[in-house]
């Protein structure tokens, strides 16, 4: 692992980051002055200071973000198109800004960053595309007594709760659909990254004022105590809309505070993905499949495949290939140059993924690679791979969040689609496979949202991300992803 690496955050970029709290157009300090610490992963070392927001910020950032509605709503549709457009086209254009700023909060491996900003732009490119094409109904009724009208509208404010693993991607998959339906919105990046969040949203701002739109229209509130912000937030009247992606255990926690205001809920949650390896499958493509589908920002994803069920015919080639795939990957800092693997976000995490290893490897499984931590600082652990794992192991039932892949063997399609459903969770699945029959029963039988077939890789801002069971409500990306911001109202005539 390398040892050493160069700052993070280019000086100039780091001299014009903004830090406070984006309310009403205007980045101030947070009541009171309080400001909280974002750190650098690889090293632990803190990075910048952030403006703390209190509950009655995040009431002022509600405040702002309703009273822009109204104009903002009447913003014509093609206008709102355009401002998105060319806050795509920042974005895209200060692709080596957001990259560094990813790294530097949550340690991805540059190449990475780089790719979530490509992703995180797609969102705002694609809902630029799709604010003009917002479609209503006229009909007559079946009776012929009358017309009937519907009409789409943005729900209103929507706050928006973001996660730490994609800070880019996962607020412009929010913001971009909201914007686009016309609604205002309050983002709470998440207090380990607020930074990217941050960067994006002063794009946004900077767009709104060139073209005299509303100055409320997006607001931003970082904060070292999100319960104690949201909650107040979910109790107000003027607030109609939530959308959450994190755990499924705080998911629930936000639902009840939803149901008070009987709020619209976008809710992307926990996962735990079956990666099925069948025994015609072309055994070479699914180790790079694994790869993919494993190890993007150091397994920690939703969409991480987190249990390789595989036939007994073919786990020892899998295994081994995987291993050695695994073998070649190079863990270090993210800013460092060939860095494949960057740190986990904090070192409970490593201590979390080191504790579930050792239970799977009490029960009787075997650590084929890894299975330890790089010495030196830094919240690291090296990529694992775990054969002959109990079905019934912590890592195999719960989501690892980290760059360690359970193989666990099954004897027929049955038993696999028993395992790979065995669980309350339902993001994602994948199956390699080169028996078309079977992608369609995987397809019609597998309790998850979405399926990557022959691929471990999945996601794209034209289609509709989410999940089944405990994986959550609603659909992000794609024509489903506006309609989360869109309510109806039916006009008889
Ligand atoms: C997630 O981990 O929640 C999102 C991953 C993705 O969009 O690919």
């Amino acid at each position: 692992m390398a040892t050493t690496h160069p700052s993070p955050v280019p000086a100039t970029l780091a001299a014009h980051l903004p830090t406070g709290l984006l309310i009403g157009g205007h980045w101030r300090r947070a009541t009171g002055g309080g400001t909280f610490a974002v750190h650098d992963p690889a090293t632990g070392a803190e990075l910048f200071d952030v403006a703390d927001a209190t509950p009655a910020d995040g009431l002022a950032a509600l405040a702002a973000a309703d009273e822009a509605l109204p104009a903002w709503r009447a913003v014509a549709p093609r206008d709102r198109a355009e401002l998105l457009r060319a806050v795509f086209e920042q974005v895209v254009a200060r692709i080596d800004d957001f990259a560094a700023l990813i790294t530097a909060e949550g340690g991805k491996p540059l190449a990475e960053s780089r790719a979530e900003v490509t992703y995180g732009a797609e969102y705002v490119r694609w809902y630029s595309e799709q604010a003009v094409r917002i479609n209503g109904l006229v009909r007559t009724a079946p009776a012929g007594t009358n017309r009937q009208l519907v009409l789409q509208r943005g729900v209103g404010p929507a706050l928006l709760i973001t996660p730490w693993n994609f800070p880019l991607a996962m607020a412009t998959r929010k913001i971009a659909p909201a914007l686009a339906a016309g609604c205002t919105v309050v983002v709470k990046p998440a207090g380990l990254t607020p930074l990217t969040t941050a960067l994006f949203a002063e794009v946004v701002r900077s767009e709104l004022a060139a073209r005299g739109l509303p100055a409320g229209v997006i607001n931003v509130v970082p904060t070292s105590s999100s319960g104690a912000l949201t909650e107040p937030l979910l109790a107000d009247p003027r607030l109609r809309k939530l959308s959450f992606t994190g755990s499924t255990e705080v998911g629930r926690v936000l639902l009840r505070g939803a149901a008070q205001g009987v709020l619209r809920t976008s809710m992307e949650l926990g996962g735990n993905a079956p990666f099925l390896v069948f025994d015609d499958a072309d055994i070479p493509a699914a180790v790079q499949g694994a790869v993919a589908a494993k190890m993007r920002n150091a397994g920690q994803t939703c969409v991480a495949a987190n249990r390789f069920l595989v036939h007994e015919s073919v786990a020892d080639e899998f295994a081994q290939g995987l291993a050695a795939a695994f073998g070649d990957l190079v863990v270090g800092p993210g800013s460092a140059p060939g860095t494949t693997v960057g740190p986990l976000i904090e070192s409970r995490a490593v201590d979390r993924v080191a504790e579930v290893v050792a239970e799977a490897v009490d029960g009787g499984a075997r650590v084929a690679i890894g299975g330890d931590r790089p010495a030196g600082r830094g919240s690291f652990y090296n990529p694992t791979v775990l054969t002959g794992v109990d079905p019934a192991a912590r890592a195999v039932r719960e989501e690892i969040f980290g760059p360690v892949a359970p193989i666990v063997t099954f004897g027929t399609e049955d038993e696999a689609l028993d395992l790979a459903n065995s669980t309350e969770f339902g993001l994602v699945a994948y199956a390699y496979t080169r028996d078309v029959g079977r992608v369609f029963r995987v397809a019609e039988r597998i309790e998850s949202g979405m399926l990557g077939v022959n691929r471990g890789m999945i996601s794209d801002a034209s289609a509709p991300f989410g999940g089944v069971k405990s994986s959550g409500l609603g659909r992000e990306g794609g024509e489903a992803g506006i309609e989360e911001y869109l309510e109806s109202i039916y006009v008889a005539l």
